[in-house]
């Protein structure tokens, strides 16, 4: 049990025994002022209010009750009906001895183990990603990861848009084209794609032909077919370059991209159809749906098939998800998405549900996220403008680490040197956009991202290199099994009220999907670790050696739950900087 889940389970049977009914919730929260108590009580406030009851008193009744435990110290009521609620130092002690001895910083697994999918990164091919691909990378993985640590069955998902009539055009140049396979050319794929795009716009004979390759290859025609998968390819080649210099967790067996469920859209829409959920209008068959209302008030309609018979991004969500339940036997779909698709994905949930592609219970979530913006508020890329290539991103985020490195005369050898620029380069781009709340705009900043100070990827790089700095002095120290964490100073105290906390924090992040948590966690965890160690000295010959081992163990306890917090988020740590 988390001590989340402890502290509720203690305040549920407090609950109980006030005859306080058991729908209302115990609303437990990490205190506001903590000099008052470690954690408080908000639900008895309304608990009274439902009851009639003089919510102080009952809050004192309620108080009497939880402090015959292992894990309370004191209960105290204040007006107007809080409980501020003090952890029992010696259950601290306990917990943080077993959690040091733990691989996974004492994180237990979950107790409701499910198959997750994930969809996340979903770059469009022939276009390189660029850096609105980026956040969902960035965040979808850290998610990903973070479940998996959790216990889940997670199934990365990556919905390539890699199907549409841009490849008519992309087929027609290659084509024209002397040697039609030149990869070189092909290379830089956006330059290929604008070349097409220009001729296609200019030149009406190329635009037929290329209307025409449409056809072709929707025909599953061997040479379109040839071709087109000869630039999935090269460009998904580049994408994975890519995830792996970002170490991201995706590889190309996770890619199930859009063109995978072609076979499935016609029979997505005969299902459809058979249910009597479509409504042909001029051709098309559309979806009405009551819950969505137009401007007119009248009930939206999704169009799943158009009146040529072609099919819309909506049918292939609808067929993902179709599935991923079928197949995949998924309990939960996780879609890391920018904000501006809220409402499609609304809608083809409900659209699943209603058509039982999915189970009546299956747990649909959208990850939101906001724009990427710059130093001037505006869109750092528009899908149509100049584009900043995310490969030139991270090769000028390596530039600037090294320089950053250079001016801080860090102490380090020409392999570590190399190390720690590409910590600090990734681990700066992902650590700046995983720290933001992901539902609100984001400013891209390098001076601030590269800053040694602040909730910043650099510093808790940096603090992770100075805890394990301390283990070159205290060599001859020794930790065995038999020795135990003992909390006698008071930033020891509280380094050990914020360690016991990893658990709730990682369950947390799963249950609200936002990283950001757990960035804020390790940040004040790097902080306080801060404290403690100016105030609590290891090496100083007044102090027994129990306490020096309890220190230490506090030392590898905080730096093991900073470099599993940080993996969790996909960023590497270095040993020496
Ligand atoms: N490729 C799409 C885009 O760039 C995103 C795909 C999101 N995933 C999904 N299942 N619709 O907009």
């Amino acid at each position: 049990m988390t001590l989340l889940q402890h502290l509720t389970l203690l305040v549920n049977n407090a609950f109980e025994k006030v005859n306080i009914p058991i729908e209302c919730p115990t609303l437990i929260s990490l205190n506001q002022r903590p000099q008052l108590g470690d954690y408080q009580i908000n639900g008895v406030m309304s608990a009274a209010k439902s009851l009639n009851k003089n919510p102080i008193e009952l809050a004192k009744q309620v108080a009497l009750h939880l402090i015959d435990n292992d894990v309370i110290q004191s209960a105290e009521a204040i007006k107007p009906g809080f409980i501020n609620l003090l952890i029992k130092k010696e259950w601290l002690e306990k917990t943080l001895t077993l959690h040091s001895k733990s691989p996974q910083c004492g994180v237990q697994a979950t107790q409701n183990p499910q198959t997750i999918v994930v969809d996340y990164s979903h770059p469009n091919i022939a276009k390189e990603m660029a850096v609105h691909h980026l956040r969902s990378t960035v965040i979808g993985d850290a998610i990903a990861r973070t479940l998996s640590f959790l216990g889940h069955n997670v199934i990365r998902q990556n919905h390539i848009g890699d199907w549409g009539t841009q490849f008519g055009m992309l087929i027609a140049l290659l084509e024209s084209s002397e040697n039609d396979m030149d990869t070189s050319e092909l290379a830089d794929l956006e330059k290929f794609y604008r070349a097409a795009k220009k001729r296609f716009d200019q030149n009406e004979e190329f635009a037929k032909k290329a209307r025409q390759y449409v056809v072709k290859l929707q025909e599953n025609d061997p040479y379109c077919i040839k071709i087109w998968k000869k630039l999935v390819h090269i460009s998904m080649e580049q994408n994975q370059r890519l995830y792996d210099r970002l170490n991201i967790s995706l590889s190309p067996e996770d890619t199930k991209g859009e063109s995978a469920y072609n076979d499935l859209l016609p029979i997505i829409i005969k299902d459809l159809k058979k249910q009597g959920l479509l409504i042909e209008d001029h051709g098309a068959q559309i979806v009405f749906l009551d819950e969505f209302q137009n401007k007119d008030g009248e009930a939206m309609g999704v169009i799943v098939q158009k009146s040529d018979g072609g099919y819309l991004y909506s049918t292939t969500d609808l067929a993902a998800l179709y599935y991923r339940t079928k197949n995949l036997h998924a309990a939960q779909v996780v879609y890391c998405v920018d904000a501006r698709q809220k409402q499609h994905l609304e809608q083809i949930f409900l659209i699943a549900k209603k058509a039982n592609f999915v189970h009546q219970d299956m747990v649909l979530k959208h990850y939101e996220f906001g724009m990427m913006l710059d130093l001037e508020g505006k869109p750092f890329k528009t899908r149509e403008g100049s584009t900043i290539k995310l490969s030139e991103l991270l090769d000028e985020s390596e530039l600037r680490s090294a320089n950053l490195l250079a001016e801080r005369n860090f102490d380090v050898d020409e392999i570590d040197r190399f190390k720690v620029i590409n910590a600090l380069a990734i681990g700066a781009i992902k650590y700046s956009d995983l720290s933001k709340n992901r539902s609100s705009n984001y400013v891209f900043n390098w001076d601030s991202m590269l800053s040694f100070e602040g909730n910043t990827a650099p510093y808790l790089l940096y603090a992770y290199t100075r805890i394990k700095s301390i283990f070159k002095k205290t060599q001859h120290i020794i930790v065995t099994e038999e020795d135990t964490i003992l909390l006698k100073d008071e930033t020891e105290h509280k380094l050990g009220t914020i360690l016991v906390r990893f658990n709730d924090t990682l369950y947390k992040v799963e249950s609200e999907g936002k990283p950001h948590i757990l960035c804020g966690y390790l940040y004040e965890l790097a902080g306080q670790f801060m404290s403690f160690y100016e105030n609590c000295p290891i090496l100083n010959s007044n102090l027994d050696i129990t306490q020096q081992k309890s220190r230490l163990m506090l030392c590898d306890l905080t730096a093991n739950t900073l470099k599993t917090g940080l993996d969790l988020l996909g960023i590497q740590t270095v040993e020496r900087m």
